[in-house]
């Protein structure tokens, strides 16, 4: 996250290279550092998988896979014929001793060609049930048995509850120290989510106010408008709150809400993320529907388009109740946030795409203005767009040009494009280069995996044994089902959405 220096040689090994992450993800953002200059110059990528690719066919696929999904467009034959030195594959059987006896003697020729002993990258691209197996063959072959140097990689979901992920801790931890494991939580990666971070430790002006002295409450809306395309078959064993609250709009409130780190020491970071999610109230079995909405999309027209519900979608259960929405309100119980709601909302089929935080101040003590002079009030709002806008706006009260005192709300923005007119790195990009340079400070710890569940464990306990004859409840193209409305209505407020949404929302509807 933080050094500048090129990460010494490497050897990334991908298992599950044939799949949809490496394809989509882990190649185009390893090709992007390539033409950055950020790999170092003795690097070798293995591809394993169990099907049969020749060395050819697979670099093909790679190719566009880049051409399709990369940043910066389509490959440039030269850049890519000098990548694709660099790449090999070899059909793999995960159970069989006799594949990792292969790799093993690969490992070791290609390190004793360079002369050195190289950073072994162990990236976990496939379904979690291989995860233990993959774990205990490493284990065996004693190829990541050097604890400096071998690094594994495991993607979410990281378990399926609280004790499976704790279990699946303890594989790991069995074989690897807690420091060779990088588990993935891809938002952490994202440009704006990591300027969070500078936002609110590089500055002084904002930490006097930042805490429930002047802050009313907090809302984080990570609005999607694609249903569950082809991952049907996992998503409906998962839902929302596992796809998305246990992990990335948790590790969100943390960034809101952790204390100053001392210094960006992972392990630093990190724990005071930990005390953010262990300070998270959580609710008895009889409160939890008080503070949490859950909601299911059915057809509806999306940007003038007609759109299935999700029980009709392929690889999902026709009766399924898993849900596609929550919004929760969840309070934060240490002496910073006490009494202040965090409200978050996520869903599929929303009508914008859209990920959002907005801290909204308190109001003014006395509003010392005549009535006729407020033409619309609004309070003090930072509003943090993480995409696909990436700003930070300011909004408060403005006087109008003219020769009466009348007030509007204004913004005062941040834009990344304006400010850096650069095409930022892909969050896979920062998160595969910090593997490679060791640094763990964008990685979710085993104990922070651990404290995430344990915050949405009452939640889906209750939901697990009590029905939900409601479901569908939300039209595809709606923002969610009324309960999630009525959630935050009862304090009073509303969900907000950007400023910048709605200005696009308005550009779209003139069209
Ligand atoms: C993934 C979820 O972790 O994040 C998906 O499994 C979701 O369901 C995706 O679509 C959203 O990521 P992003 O970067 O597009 O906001």
């Amino acid at each position: 996250m933080i050094s500048a220096r090129k990460p010494d040689p490497t050897i990334l090994i991908i298992f599950g290279a044939g799949g949809d992450l490496a394809w989509r993800k882990i190649i185009p953002a390893l090709y992007n550092l390539f033409l950055d200059g950020w790999l170092p110059d003795n690097f070798e990528i293995i591809g394993l998988d169990l099907k049969t690719f020749s060395n050819e066919k697979f670099k093909k696929r790679l190719k566009e896979g880049i051409d399709n999904f990369s940043r910066s467009g389509k490959a440039k034959l030269e850049d890519w014929k000098k990548f694709a030195a660099s790449v090999s594959y070899q059909k793999a059987d995960f159970t069989s001793v006799e594949s990792f006896k292969k790799l093993s003697h690969r490992l070791n020729e290609i390190e004793k060609k360079w002369g050195v002993s190289a950073n072994r990258i162990f990236y976990m691209a496939i379904p979690p049930s291989f995860i233990e197996t993959i774990a205990k063959q490493l284990g065996k072959s004693h190829i990541a048995k050097d604890k400096n140097r071998a690094r594994i990689v495991v993607e979410k979901p990281f378990g399926h509850d609280f004790v499976s992920a704790r279990n699946l801790n303890r594989i790991i931890c069995d074989i690897f120290d807690e420091c060779q494991v990088y588990r993935i939580d891809h938002y952490l990666g994202k440009e704006t989510v990591q300027n969070m971070m500078a936002f609110r430790f590089a500055n002084a002006l904002f930490e006097p106010i930042w805490n429930r002295n002047y802050i009313e409450h907090v809302q984080i809306t990570v609005a999607e408008q694609v249903g569950v395309e082809h991952r049907g078959g996992y998503y409906d064993h998962a839902g929302a709150l596992r796809d998305m609250i246990q992990n990335h709009l948790l590790q969100l409130i943390c960034l809101i809400a952790m204390e100053p780190p001392v210094s960006f020491n992972a392990d630093e970071v990190r724990n005071k993320k930990v005390d953010v999610l262990r300070a998270i109230r959580k609710y008895s079995k009889e409160k939890v529907n008080n503070y949490v909405v859950r909601g299911q999309y059915s057809e509806g027209w999306m940007e003038g388009k007609h759109v299935t519900g999700y029980r009709n979608e392929p690889g999902v259960d026709p009766k399924s109740v898993t849900e596609t929405f929550t919004a929760i309100k969840f309070f934060i119980d240490n002496w910073r946030w006490q009494n202040v709601p965090f409200y978050v909302r996520t869903g599929k089929r929303l009508p914008e795409r859209t990920s959002v935080i907005t801290i909204q101040f308190r109001p003014v003590p006395h509003r010392a203005f005549p009535v006729e002079s407020i033409e619309s009030w609004q309070h003090n709002r930072l509003i943090i767009n993480i995409q696909p806008e990436m700003s930070i706006r300011l909004s408060f009260q403005a006087k109008k040009p003219g020769l009466k005192m009348i007030m509007n709300p204004v913004d005062m923005v941040f834009s990344y494009k304006d400010a850096y007119n650069s095409n930022p790195p892909e969050a896979y990009e920062t998160l595969i280069l910090d593997t490679m340079l060791g640094d763990a400070t964008l990685f979710m710890r085993g104990d922070q995996v651990e404290a995430a569940w344990e915050v949405v464990m009452p939640i889906l306990n209750v939901w697990q044994v009590s029905s939900s004859e409601d479901i569908p409840n939300y039209a595809a193209g709606t923002w969610g089902p009324e309960e999630a409305e009525a959630l935050v209505a009862r304090d009073g407020n509303n969900w907000l959405i950007s400023p910048a949404i709605s200005n696009e929302t308005k550009k779209k509807k003139s069209k």
